[in-house]
């Protein structure tokens, strides 16, 4: 019997945009202007720009070396280079963090889908923001409309990964990240051309670090590798789909830099049209739901530009949920032998039931807390926060300590076809072996409060 080829990315373009569809989403839109606004604005960005190209993108290259080594899923992965070892931790921990993300990431993509909605009904739209907060509010806290959206959301969802990759993620992929592109420009282009926008803009490049807080930079670091995708094994996954003849390390600079610029983009379509208004930036996680619409309200077709806010909103979670699921599904076909199908509608199941105690925790259950978080705002800060950095931690560990230097620059160089300077790669080492490692640990400890500096 002939053993079918497996799926795989079939172009350089597919790749780059299935990459870049799972690192751009809620995280840049929805996640990073709220953190910036409540953390101060540029002085975070700074810290946050330092994570991403010191700390981030050496284990980008690690989870991209793992996963193309092995052309496995994270499990999968792990037993093939380290077997029947604590490494295999790293496979737990990814399909963990996965579900964890899946859950609170579902109900927000569900709001999307009802926005989208919303913003063609008559009278949502107004510049009253106390109205706005309350509609917000008394939908969120629903029992049954978010969930129903949030179910919406995820099907769709399910049904691009039931594609497969070639067929599924990259097709659409290819579609949607350029009309995602070329919607947040013209986005950003009006917000900052609004009267009075430059005050937005000003907090956005002009850093004062007096304004940080002391949980800043463990909310700095958790944002880097949620809008990487990192920690959770999405990107060995993508990565064991990657031809041999294809560059990890320049799929990795084009992948941060494109979800970098988007977060910036996102940050001029949003802040400066938040000041222009005199709304206030620290208004948390319902920024984008409750002053959006207050400043489209005020715009000349407004509900023209809502609607196109909150599709490009749906787009770029579309394609950051399909990367989670994908995790999964892979572990679940290759692992335990389910078919595509099968290991889709089990997913869903799962992630459903999840994301439905997420959607509930708003309202019905909001009075179960921990540590004073709700169900979603504990999903969120544990997997962000903790988890993520935890699995990176391993993941640089494993390329840096564990793994034979020739087989990482094998991987980094194609099998030598692409050079790579001694100097370079001595930094790539350092920073696997020590920088790397060293600072997430004390961000992580740090921030959590394991460790007081003075
Ligand atoms: N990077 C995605 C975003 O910014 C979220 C995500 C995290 C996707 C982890 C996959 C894995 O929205």
């Amino acid at each position: 019997m002939k053993i079918p080829e497996r799926d795989g990315f079939a172009s350089r373009f597919g790749i780059l945009v299935a990459v870049a569809g799972s690192a751009v989403g809620l995280g840049n839109l929805w996640r990073f202007p709220y953190l910036v606004g409540n953390n101060g604005g540029a002085a975070f960005i700074l810290i946050y720009l330092l994570f991403v190209f010191l700390l981030c993108l050496p284990i980008m290259f690690s989870e991209f070396v793992i996963g193309r080594r092995t052309g496995a899923n994270v499990f999968g992965a792990m037993k093939k280079l380290a077997p029947r070892s604590g490494w295999l931790s790293i496979g737990v921990i990814s399909v963990v963090t996965s579900f964890c993300i899946l859950s609170f990431y579902s109900v927000v993509g569900g709001w999307t889908v009802d926005y989208i909605i919303r913003s063609f009904s008559p009278g949502f739209l107004t510049a009253d923001s106390g109205a706005l907060s309350d509609t917000f509010k008394h939908f969120i806290s629903s029992p049954l409309r978010p969930a129903v959206m949030m179910l919406i959301f995820l099907g769709l969802s399910a049904l691009i990964v039931s594609g497969g990759i070639k067929n599924g993620i990259e097709r659409y992929s290819k579609i949607l990240m350029p009309v995602l592109f070329l919607l947040i420009v013209i986005l950003a282009i009006r917000s900052v051309t609004l009267p009075g926008a430059s005050q937005g803009v000003n907090f956005l490049f002009n850093p004062d670090f007096s304004k940080l807080k002391s949980d800043s930079i463990l909310a700095a670091l958790g944002q880097a590798f949620f809008s990487l995708s990192l920690g959770m094994g999405c990107i060995i996954t993508y990565g064991s789909y990657v031809k041999k003849k294809e560059s990890i390390v320049k799929i990795s600079v084009i992948s941060s830099l494109a979800d970098t610029l988007f977060a910036i983009l996102a940050g001029l379509a949003i802040l400066p049209a938040v000041f222009a208004f005199g709304i206030s930036p620290g208004e948390g996680p319902g920024l984008v739901f409750i002053t959006l619409p207050q400043i489209f309200a005020q715009m000349p077709g407004g509900m023209i530009i809502s609607a196109a806010f909150f599709v490009i909103l749906l787009v770029a979670a579309l394609t950051s949920e399909i990367s989670l699921l994908e995790v999964v599904v892979a572990y679940l076909t290759e692992e335990l032998k389910l078919t595509r199908r099968t290991a889709v509608v089990l997913t869903f199941a799962v992630a459903g039931f999840f994301g439905l105690l997420c959607s509930l925790s708003e309202g019905t259950l909001s009075e179960y807390r921990l540590f004073g978080k709700n169900i979603f705002d504990l999903f969120d800060y544990t997997a962000s926060n903790i988890l993520l950095p935890a699995g990176g931690l391993l993941m640089v560990m494993f390329t840096g300590w564990k793994m034979k230097k020739a087989d990482l620059l094998d991987e980094l160089t194609n099998g030598g076809m692409h050079t790579m300077s001694r100097y370079l790669f001595k930094g790539v080492v350092f920073s696997l072996k020590f920088l790397a490692p060293v600072a997430i640990t004390f961000v992580l400890l740090y921030g959590l409060g394991l460790i007081k500096l003075f």
